[in-house]
């Protein structure tokens, strides 16, 4: 939801921050824009509608020799993608110019204020304010100005600020919107997240909220924006490879991250099986009181968009197999809510980017109500995961396209190794515990195993691209994989389609079966399966096309189905992780045979951080 960067330093800044912002790219892709900056001379700034490659090619007639810069991707929230609502904003004198992630609540009494005072709009951002209330600050120095403005200012905000009339630093401020600052010699690199400076440096801080910076080329401050002091904070080495955020030989991310799947799943469960003891080893988790997480009487999980559905996942296997009550909330609900919690509820925070507005909200709102807070979050240092009182890093590494997927897969697995680490402490017996174990070390090749249907897959998204709705259905376990099924079509094809639990179907869907509406059915062979089978000969006898997502072996519904994806056997529990990835490609192949963009869908945002 908006990428920002910025650059000080003895290269090129323009370098950096194109490269950063393509990066960044997933974060919102309608707008996009860059200022540099040179002692003595005018800032000179371009905005481009569309794309990064847009603003990128618009400079390619000219010379870029600039050491200062800020530059930004958005994702629309207050006025349309145009030029003048990109970013970066500046003020009337043309002296500060920034870039925004976030929002700006009380934009509109501070616009008013401002054009009352004479200050010309030329946007109809949020952001734009900002560029005025520091130009009302500015006398010579710009952190004075900025530590001054953000006194006025309510909401959400990471940002980037440069002047004209001070030319020689970069003023960055943080609450509540993500921001990472990179170290190299001579040179500093700010971005809204890590992925922008892989390549670049391993040295980050991770700004904190109500935290501002003054980098210059050699040095930087961290200050309190409260109360202007100096807070300490010293460089963090982190870990990341370039292959990490390239496409190595595919076509799209989404297809390279659903054929990275085996690999996560190895990455997420590496070194957290004892499985000789049937026991969980989750490191994030035995940082607490192990009493406390014996008691937990409860857990409320909450999560926002395909995480909520690994959430729905983990609930079923808690509470089959750890005995754990749980409940799912969507970050956007829980957080209006009345929620009644108590010691022995403990909130579990699902969210791949950990930096998802809706569900850090319920979590801060969770913790002030005293509530144990936990996170499965996959990017490391995010504000989800700072903000948890302990956690399970998922290991899934950067999930580029905007639809997530292995991200999903990860969380699933993350859940199956929650479920050993609760269940044992409970009354999940060691011979379950290795049960389960022994099943999810054999995951990465079961995945690989559905991934061989690759060709077939492909084939029925040609056959089906032309329909323009989708009924999925699922039981159990797999219910939350017909919802994510459905999201991940919409998401990426732009088709309608909706996601059922397989019992529901009569109460209501039964009613748009015809020729013309085909049926995803995930059902495996498992304890529901022939609840499911039953579904599906209503909608044949309704005409209805269907799609089978069954186990290997079975052959018996070649006489309903129009089309069989088969998947090996594993523990009923663990079926999700296998049958999602037949979903993920039928969704990918469909986009593709669209001609979509399916790494960066029209609309969506990879990370929300807003409202
Ligand atoms: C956005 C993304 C989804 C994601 C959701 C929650 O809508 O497009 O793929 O599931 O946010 O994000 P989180 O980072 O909290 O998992």
């Amino acid at each position: 939801m908006c990428g920002i960067a910025g650059y000080i330093g003895d290269g090129v800044a323009k370098d950096y921050l194109i490269n950063a912002l393509k990066r960044l790219e997933y974060r919102g892709y309608d707008s996009a824009g860059i200022a540099v900056l040179e002692k003595g001379k005018e800032v000179r700034c371009v905005k481009k509608v569309g794309k990064i490659k847009e603003l990128d090619e618009s400079l390619k007639d000219e010379e870029w020799k600039e050491n200062v810069g800020i530059a930004h991707t958005r994702w629309a929230t207050h006025g349309i993608p145009s030029e003048k609502n990109a970013h970066p904003h500046f003020d009337c004198a043309g002296n500060i110019y920034l870039v925004h992630n976030g929002i700006i609540e009380n934009y509109k009494i501070l616009k008013s204020m401002l054009e009352k005072e004479g200050h010309i709009f030329r946007s109809n951002t949020d952001t734009e304010v900002l560029a005025h209330l520091i130009e009302k600050y500015f006398t010579d120095n710009l952190e004075e100005a900025v530590l001054n403005a953000l006194k006025h200012v309510e909401g959400a905000y990471a940002l980037v600020i440069i002047a004209k009339e001070d030319p020689d630093k970069i003023v960055v401020a943080k609450k509540s919107s993500p921001m990472v600052l990179g170290f190299a010699e001579g040179e500093t690199f700010i971005a809204s997240d890590s992925s922008a400076l892989v390549g670049y440096t391993d040295k980050v801080i991770y700004m904190d909220d109500g935290e501002m910076g003054v980098i210059t080329k050699d040095d930087y401050r961290i200050l309190s924006i409260e109360d202007s002091s100096e807070i300490e904070k010293k460089p963090d080495t982190i870990e990341m490879d370039l292959s990490d955020i390239q496409k190595n030989g595919f076509d799209y991310f989404l297809l390279k991250e659903i054929f990275e799947c085996p690999e996560v799943i190895r990455n997420s469960t590496r070194g957290r099986m004892i499985l000789e003891e049937g026991l969980a080893k989750l490191g994030g988790l035995e940082v607490l009181d192990q009493n406390r997480l014996r008691n937990i009487e409860r857990i409320i999980i909450i999560a926002c968009g395909s995480a909520s559905y690994a959430g729905m996942v983990g609930e079923y296997m808690l509470e089959e197999y750890a005995g754990i009550p749980v409940e799912v909330e969507l970050g956007s609900e829980f957080r209006y809510r009345k929620p009644i919690l108590d010691e022995n509820t403990a909130v579990l925070v699902v969210s791949q980017s950990g930096e998802t507005a809706d569900s850090l909200a319920s979590l801060l709102e969770a913790k002030r109500k005293g509530a144990l807070t936990l996170g499965i979050v996959n990017v490391v240092g995010s504000t989800i995961a700072r903000s948890t009182d302990a956690g399970v890093y998922n290991h899934a590494g950067p999930e580029i396209a905007v639809a997530s997927t292995k991200a999903f897969i990860s969380q699933m697995v993350v859940f199956a190794l929650v479920t050993v680490y609760l269940g044992r402490m409970r009354d999940m017996s060691v011979v379950t515990g290795k049960r389960i174990l022994a099943e999810i070390s054999k995951l990465p090749d079961l995945v690989d195993e559905v991934l061989k249907e690759n060709d077939n897959i492909r084939d029925l998204a040609k056959k089906y691209a032309g329909y323009e709705n989708f009924l999925y259905l699922g039981r159990k376990d797999n219910c939350p994989i017909a919802y994510e099924g459905a999201l991940k079509i919409k998401e990426i094809s732009y088709i309608h389609a909706e996601g059922y639990a397989g019992g529901e179907m009569k109460h209501g869907p039964i009613a748009m079966i015809d020729e013309n509406f085909p049926c995803v059915f995930i059902a495996p062979k498992d304890s529901v399966y022939d609840k499911m089978r039953s579904n599906m000969e209503e909608v044949k006898a309704r005409n209805g096309k269907i799609i089978a997502i069954t186990t290997k072996g079975n052959e018996e519904l070649s006489d309903i189905v129009s089309d069989t994806i088969h998947i090996p056997k594993t523990l009923e529990m663990l079926t999700p992780i296998l049958a999602c990835i037949p979903l993920y490609l039928f969704a990918a192949y469909v986009g593709i045979e669209k001609g979509l963009d399916v790494d960066k869908p029209r609309n969506l945002a990879k990370s929300v951080t807003v409202e």
